[in-house]
Order: C-alpha cells, then structure tokens, then sequence
C-alpha cells in the first residue's frame, strides 16, 4: 500500500501516520522529521534547512526530491510506504511521479485530512513532540507521564516552528503552495477527503475503512 497522508499544518499527519506504522506495518517517511533529524545532528542539509523551517517557509524542492529519491529506493518501502509532508509542491509532485513509475510503485490513495484553520492554530500551539516522531497534545492527547514520550520514554518539547507567527505563515504557505495538490490528485481520481476535525480514534477508524480495499 503506497499511501499519502496529506493536509495542513496540525491535520494529524504525523499522529495517523504513526498508527498505520503500527497497523500496517509499513514505514512512515516524513520529511518535516528527516528535516529536523538534520537539523539536530548539524548536517550540511540540516544547516541549510534551518532558517526555512523555523520561518515555516518550505525548503526548497531540489532539496525534498531528493531525500525521498534516497528513501524510497531503501528495503523497508517494498511493501509499501506512508508520505507524510510530501509532496508539498506540484514540481515535488511530478518528480514524486517520476520516481514511482521508475520502481513501479505508484500511489494507491491521497488521504486528504480536512480541519479549518482555527481548529489547526489550537492544536499547533499545544503540540508536544519526541525526538522519535511521535505527536502529543497539552489537551487532547498528553503523554501518560508528564513530558516522557509513551513510545521511546525521551523529553517531550515544543518545536520551534510552533509559535504563532510561524504558524500562521505555514498555513498561508499551505494555502498558495500546497493546496493546489488537491486538485492535482482529485484529476488523477486517487484523493479521498476525511473530516479531520473528529477524535484521533474516529479518523483511525475512517482511514482504516477506506484503505480495507488496498489491504
Ligand atoms: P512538517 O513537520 O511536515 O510540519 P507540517 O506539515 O507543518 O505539519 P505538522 O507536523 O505541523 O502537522 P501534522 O499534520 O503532522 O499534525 P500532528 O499529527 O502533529 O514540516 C515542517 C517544516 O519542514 C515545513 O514548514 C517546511 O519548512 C519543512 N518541510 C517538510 N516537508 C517539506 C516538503 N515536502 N517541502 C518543503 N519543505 C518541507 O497533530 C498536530 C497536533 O494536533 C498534535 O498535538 C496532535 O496530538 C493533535 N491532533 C492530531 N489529530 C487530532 C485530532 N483528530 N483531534 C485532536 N487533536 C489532534
Ligand atoms: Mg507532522
């Protein structure tokens, strides 16, 4: 199953991708987290992401085309894979195209997680989130001990793209330069849009319900 995870910022991406990971068992590839990984460890791509991502600006496509080149052609996307921030651009689009007609692995569905903006803004600004990927909320969804991520036991803190002024140009970003994406996959007849907006565990259950027919 080759699947997109798609939405703004603060859709729940990363929080479904990792339930399919777990379900599915096949590898989440999310570009903000390989970004960040850069950036921590001070690598040459993490130094030149940096002050993109900390102004919520996208880093530019050369850069993320090839990072999923590599990725995908790496053992654990034979059975299948989960985009989670790619494709952001329609040029990061096409080359994603590219990519899977040469392994021959196109994408089966585009999950299209709608939320409106105001319900985003107040889930962004009460993220916490682990070294390892995983996504908490102050609220709705805490860690079961104060600050110690449930899954590798690491401090849980808030990233530095996550204050308001970030925040609000990553969803004008989305609007101009990602959100024509929706368009781009309803032609190619492979988007299914979900209601964001309801319990992790709900929307969990709905993308199970549409992905039984790939499994
Ligand atoms: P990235 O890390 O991809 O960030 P993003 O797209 O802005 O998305 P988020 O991670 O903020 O949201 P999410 O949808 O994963 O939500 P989550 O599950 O955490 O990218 C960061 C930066 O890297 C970009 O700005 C850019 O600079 C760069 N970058 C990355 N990819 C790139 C690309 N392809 N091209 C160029 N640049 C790129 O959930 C959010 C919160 O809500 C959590 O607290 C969670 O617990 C809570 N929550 C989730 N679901 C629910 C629910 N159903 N109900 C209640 N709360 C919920
Ligand atoms: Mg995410």
């Amino acid at each position: 199953m080759n699947i997109i995870l798609f939405g703004p910022p603060g859709a729940g991406k990363g929080t479904q991708a990792k339930k399919l990971v777990d379900f599915y068992g096949i590898p989440q590839i999310s570009t903000g987290d390989i970004l960040r990984a850069n950036v921590r460890e001070g690598t040459e791509l993490g130094l030149a992401a940096k002050s993109y991502m900390d102004k919520g600006e996208l880093v530019p496509d050369q850069v993320l085309i090839g990072i999923i080149k590599n990725r995908l052609k790496e053992d654990d996307c034979k059975k299948g894979f989960i985009l989670d921030g790619y494709p952001r651009t329609v040029p990061q689009a096409d080359a994603l195209e590219a990519i899977l007609d040469e392994i021959d692995k196109p994408i089966d569905i585009v999950l299209n997680l709608e939320v409106p903006d105001e319900v985003l803004v107040g889930r962004i600004s009460g993220r916490l989130m682990c070294k390892c990927g995983a996504s908490y909320h102050t609220i709705s969804n805490p860690p079961k001990k104060d600050n110690i991520c449930d899954i590798c036991g690491g401090e849980v803190f808030q990233r530095v793209d996550d204050t308001a002024d970030a925040v609000q140009n990553r969803l004008d970003v989305y609007k101009k330069q990602t959100q024509p994406l929706i368009n781009y996959y309803k032609e190619k007849g492979i988007l299914v849009t979900l209601d964001g907006t309801k319990d992790i565990e709900v929307v969990f259950e709905d993308i199970k319900a549409i992905l039984a027919k790939f499994a």
